[in-house]
């Protein structure tokens, strides 16, 4: 079965054809990250307008001529004028053609991408524990089986995309700030040549992101399953502050040491919070997705933190943990083998909880 997948939620227009919810025979992203670097974030209103601008023709780009058995789109949690461009389009599109409609929860989608181009089976991985780490969300979930979703933990304030890219933009370093503050850390880390204890002597000491029992926010979630970054960023902002702001920290050389510094705090956390979960109960899999997911000190420390578990830790090819059309394709196409007629809806969701994959539900 061939589904065409199209992902409109923030700043990425894109479409992809996805054959048996593994197989990606085609796979469109065009990005609007330049769009929005003049204002160190995305705005909803320009992402709205260039996804209408784009989405023809990454639509039939996608295509390529081929023709299609069901088509899916992405209906929520995201930004409202950007997801109603590419559900519409799915729906005329779907119309048009004849095909099924599927509608897919963002979040879940991103906990398929491990499984593009693999030719693995996700029902073989379950009971699995899930991490998305995006931009907007940073979540831990219960995955029973495929298609079964819970959250059990999550970021109590910023995600850890929003922290790196909040960061960035404090000391000057640009829009979006995970991967330069990737390349910087790594820099940072590689002159203690594996020597993790100068490593991690040489930082400053951030807060690790832990929350306390009793808090509000948790929403009655357990405090062992969550993370806070606001803490953190306080904190940086109060060591530039303390310092004489971020150029003067850039003309001292000490942005590397800072950034290594931030980062490890945000994964120490992230890997951290993992480690508890998966150690509550046994796991096959430890699932990630996201565009944090790129991060290679994150990814280290996840597969570290799953072979202490024995869960076998499955990560995305780097081209699909951004937002794609390919995850969204591929969730669609298993929603249906698990769930058959059942797994479609009818609009959009902008404040989509995960495992609440279905509006008709
Ligand atoms: O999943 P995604 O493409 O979009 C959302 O659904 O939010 O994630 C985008 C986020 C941005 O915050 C970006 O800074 C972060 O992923 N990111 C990274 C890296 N590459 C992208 N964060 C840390 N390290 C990276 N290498
Ligand atoms: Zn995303």
């Amino acid at each position: 079965m061939d589904i065409l997948g199209i992902e409109t939620s923030c700043d990425e227009t894109a479409a992809a054809i996805v054959r048996d919810g593994g197989e990606v025979v085609s796979n469109v992203v065009y990005t609007q990250i330049p769009l929005h670097q003049p204002y160190g974030g995305v705005v909803p209103e320009i992402a709205s307008r260039a996804h209408v601008e784009k989405i023809r023709e990454v639509v039939s780009s996608a295509l390529g001529g081929r023709r299609v058995d069901a088509v899916a789109a992405t209906f929520g949690p995201g930004l409202s004028p950007a997801l109603i461009v590419g559900y519409n389009a799915a729906k005329g599109l779907a119309a048009a053609l004849g095909a099924p409609l599927f509608a897919v929860n963002h979040m879940e989608a991103h906990l398929h991408t491990p499984f593009l181009d693999t030719g693995l089976d996700p029902r073989d991985f379950m009971p699995a524990l899930g991490l998305a780490v995006s931009g907007g969300h940073t979540m831990w979930i219960d995955m029973p089986g495929y298609g079964k979703y819970e959250t059990i933990g999550r970021t109590l304030d910023d995600a850890a995309g929003e922290a790196f890219d909040k960061a960035s933009k404090l000391l000057g370093l640009g829009y979006p700030g995970g991967p330069v503050i990737d390349k910087v850390a790594k820099e940072w880390r590689s002159r203690f040549g594996g020597d993790d204890k100068a490593f991690r002597s040489s930082l400053v000491p951030f807060p690790k992101g832990r929350v306390r029992e009793g808090v509000d926010a948790l929403g009655g979630l357990d405090a062992k399953a969550c993370v806070s970054f606001s803490g953190l960023k306080t904190s940086l902002l109060r060591h530039v502050q303390k310092n004489g702001g971020a150029a003067a920290l850039a003309a001292a050389g000490e942005i590397p040491r800072i950034v290594a510094s931030y980062q490890e705090a945000i994964v120490d956390a992230v890997a951290e919070c993992t480690a508890r979960l998966l150690g509550s109960k046994p796991r096959r899999a430890l699932v990630v997705g996201g565009g944090v997911s790129l991060n290679s000190r994150l990814r280290e420390r996840l597969g570290e933190v799953a072979a202490d578990s024995g869960a076998k830790l499955l990560l995305a090819k780097p081209k699909y943990c951004g937002d794609n059309g390919a995850m969204i394709a591929g969730v669609a196409y298993w929603r249906r083998v698990c769930e058959g007629d059942a797994a479609m809806s009818l609009d959009i969701s902008p404040s989509l909880e995960t495992g609440q994959g279905n509006a008709n539900e």
